[in-house]
């Protein structure tokens, strides 16, 4: 299909096009060069610049006859013709294998099946990093239903209990139809896949998550530190490092532990109790290595319900038997998949985990043994840098916020802005793959075979460029956690951050000059309209009140906000409302303490001024992530809110939810104090009007 034309400057790596078909950014391209091969390119972005659209184009290469990847040699005519790249030539330029994986089509092609080399994940190691809720553990799953139909072992740390589903295929309606495009057809694994569980949720499919009952006395001392001070840690080492024994139980350690003479013995009596209770260590059989990786089998270890704790113990002990397992040869290669990467190898200062180390060590030595690692976490930046690093495999489904989209730069390779872009506005279901092939793959990922578990995708239409969170914005606090305990006195008990809710109402006005933008931010619980005088924010009196008025009552007091004292002959000349209809007015006005009567004169006691209000618009900017804390939900309805639109009578308007960062500061006198996190002002009228009391916090 024809696409453009070439127009002004090329050269051989890169030209520029005018666009007449359909076309987006990171679809494929195919033009001639001067020497008449066809040359395949890829879209870096479009502009549209008044009626012209340009893409610009970065060339990828052609295959000779040989089917070797060359780049052209001269620059590219103007005015040749730009096509939508065949498959084949896509196929072969970018040296993508017919066998492997099936993971997916090809972003931007017609029909090309991507396909990944079950190799590249055991012996390269791969993260999926992506928001929540965008397609990690569904990629997962696709991988995970490959390595079973290539007959290859993986074992699968399952925090959240979503993966025995794939035992059952895949009856979903909103999948099956999408399955005919990619091939697809429903299947169960049911038996090629183990559960494993705790012995207290042990149900009737599941096997037992069970380790030898001997430990070595270096095992007891990674497993501990997590509860012990060093003092009670010395008791054990010393216990430990007397005895001959190389090995002990849990029985074993706790009766020497009984002996010793420090006191600090009946702290670390409970812990070790807390060890035996979770019935992973006690006398009866154990999961053998070998039972657990082997051919065509996928232990999946479900951890739901497990206390953090206890789910560290567990990953450590598997990673470690396993690894030593691979390592002496006594089980084949395999692919060793940790759900929530980052509660298991925390980045530095997130924390602490015991399974950090081995799955350092696994992450920088697992490759050489045949031990492929795979992490799976939601937030990038959250994870140990080192274990990250190392996985030369990357899946990118949309990350957005900027510290997690930066730690994916800083550890990624061949990553530029271009791409940086793209993966902040991937729709679920797409992914951005790494390390496949040299170039980074934007792949439509296949509807899974077996049962997804989890609630519907937010968005099912085969999920193209909708717009998640896009109406829900947050000022970003200038006051962060570290600076906020410079308010902190003797009597503050504890400190937190909530997001105080606006609905910013952005109204465009025609004018005599052309089109006038003004913001107004109503506040999420009062209704009153928010505004910002100097470092102050500012709120409305009365708004409210004066918005659920009848029409001529609201006339009335406009009229008298705006113009001040006013008698009452005016009022009914001005308004043309009768003296004796405006007395009723007025009484119901007084009555409501709207107005009040100051000799023959009315005044308003409500406090507006629009041009005030206009004048200082909050202009400070928001960004679509929080920084932490709780969002309070806003009181406001839709019809609250056209009343206002009404005042103000905008040609067009639009309507954003936004969060007001403050933090709040709770004395142990039950006092709270309010602090602005922006401006870092008290805010004593939140507090007078004892709003937050109200809410659960
Ligand atoms: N490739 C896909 N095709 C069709 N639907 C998909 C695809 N990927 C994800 N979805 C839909 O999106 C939903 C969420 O995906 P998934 O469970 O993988 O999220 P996640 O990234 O693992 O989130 P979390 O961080 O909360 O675990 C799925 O239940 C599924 O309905
Ligand atoms: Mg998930």
């Amino acid at each position: 299909m024809l696409v453009g034309k070439i127009i002004g400057k090329t050269s051989p790596e890169n030209y520029q096009f005018e666009v007449t078909g359909i076309i987006r950014k990171m679809d494929f391209v195919a033009a001639r060069d001067p020497e008449r091969h066809w040359i395949l390119g890829r879209i870096d972005d479009i502009i549209q610049d008044k009626d012209l659209t340009l893409a610009s184009v970065s060339v990828l290469g052609f295959a000779d006859k040989n089917d070797a990847v060359k780049m052209p040699r001269m620059p590219f005519k103007p005015g040749s013709y730009v096509y939508k790249a065949d498959d084949g030539l896509i196929k072969k330029v970018l040296g993508m294998k017919g066998s492997g994986m099936y993971i997916g089509l090809l972003d931007g092609s017609e029909n090309l099946k991507v396909y990944m080399d079950p190799k590249l994940l055991i012996s390269k190691h791969l993260a999926v990093l992506a928001k929540s809720g965008f397609g990690k553990s569904y990629l997962v799953g696709v991988i995970l239903e490959e390595f079973i139909e290539k007959q290859l072992p993986a074992v699968i740390i399952d925090p959240h209990g979503e993966y025995s589903t794939l035992k059952r295929p895949n009856n979903k309606e909103e999948e099956k139809k999408y399955m005919p495009k990619f091939e697809i057809e429903p299947k169960g694994y049911n038996k090629e896949v183990d559960i494993y569980c705790l012995e207290k949720n042990l149900t009737e499919n599941a096997r037992r998550l069970k380790f030898r009952n001997k430990l070595t006395h270096q095992e007891i001392l990674d497993m501990l530190p997590f509860k012990l001070s060093s003092t009670q840690l010395s008791i054990i080492y010393s216990i430990v490092s007397d005895s001959e024994n190389e090995e002990y139980t849990l029985d074993e350690i706790k009766r020497e532990v009984m002996k010793a003479k420090s006191q600090s013995k009946w702290n670390v009596i409970p812990v070790l109790d807390m060890l035996k209770s979770t019935g992973l260590f006690d006398y009866s059989g154990y999961m053998n290595p070998a039972e657990l990786v082997k051919k065509g089998k996928i232990s999946v270890i479900n951890l739901k319900g497990v206390e953090p704790d206890i789910q560290q113990i567990v990953v450590y002990k598997l990673a470690k038997d396993l690894f030593e397992a691979r390592k002496k040869g006594r089980i084949q290669p395999f692919m060793f998949v940790v759900e929530e990467a980052h509660n298991f190898c925390p980045e530095r200062g997130f924390g602490e985990a015991v399974s950090s180390r081995i799955l350092r060590t696994i992450a920088s030595e697992g490759r050489k043994f045949g031990m492929g690692l795979s992490v799976i976490t939601q937030r990038p930046a959250r994870i140990d840098k080192s274990v990250l690093s190392q996985c030369t495999t990357q899946a990118f489904l949309r990350v957005t916020n900027p510290y997690d989209l930066k730690s994916i730069m800083d550890s990624v390779e061949g990553i530029n802005k271009g791409l940086e872009g793209q993966i902040k506005s991937l729709p679920v279901g797409t992914a951005c793959i790494v390390g496949v092939i040299e170039q980074p793959l934007l792949i439509d990922i296949r509807i899974k075979r077996s049962e997804h578990y989890g609630i519907p995708a937010m968005i099912t239409d085969k999920m193209k460029d909708k717009e998640e969170d896009s109406s829900i914005l947050y000022f970003y606090p200038k006051i962060l956690e570290e600076e906020v305990k410079k308010y902190v006195s003797a009597a503050t008990e504890r400190f937190k951050l909530v997001y105080y809710p606006l609905h910013r109402l952005r109204c465009k006005f025609m004018t005599k000059n052309g089109e006038k933008i003004d913001s107004m931010h109503v506040d999420g619980l009062t209704g009153e309209l928010v505004y910002l005088k100097g470092d102050k924010l500012i709120r409305t009196d009365g708004l409210s009140r004066l918005l659920n008025l009848d029409m001529k009552e609201k006339a009335v007091l406009l009229f008298l906000t705006s113009y001040g004292i006013s008698n009452f002959q005016s009022i009914s000349s001005k308004l043309k409302i009768s003296e004796k209809e405006l007395m009723d007015i007025m009484s119901r006005l007084k009555r409501l303490n709207l107005v009040e009567m100051e000799l023959l004169e009315f005044k308003s006691n409500i406090d507006l001024n629009f041009e005030e209000i206009l004048e200082h618009q909050i202009s400070e900017s928001t960004v679509s992530y929080r920084y932490s804390g709780e969002v309070i939900p806003s009181k406001i309805r839709r019809d609250f809110l056209d009343k206002i639109l009404d005042l103000f009578n905008p040609n067009e308007f639009e309507n954003k939810m936004c969060y007001y960062p403050y933090w709040i500061m709770f004395h142990s006198d039950g006092n709270v104090e309010i602090i602005d996190a922006i401006t870092g002002q008290k805010d004593d009228y939140l507090k007078n009007k004892n709003i937050l009391d109200n809410l659960p916090l």
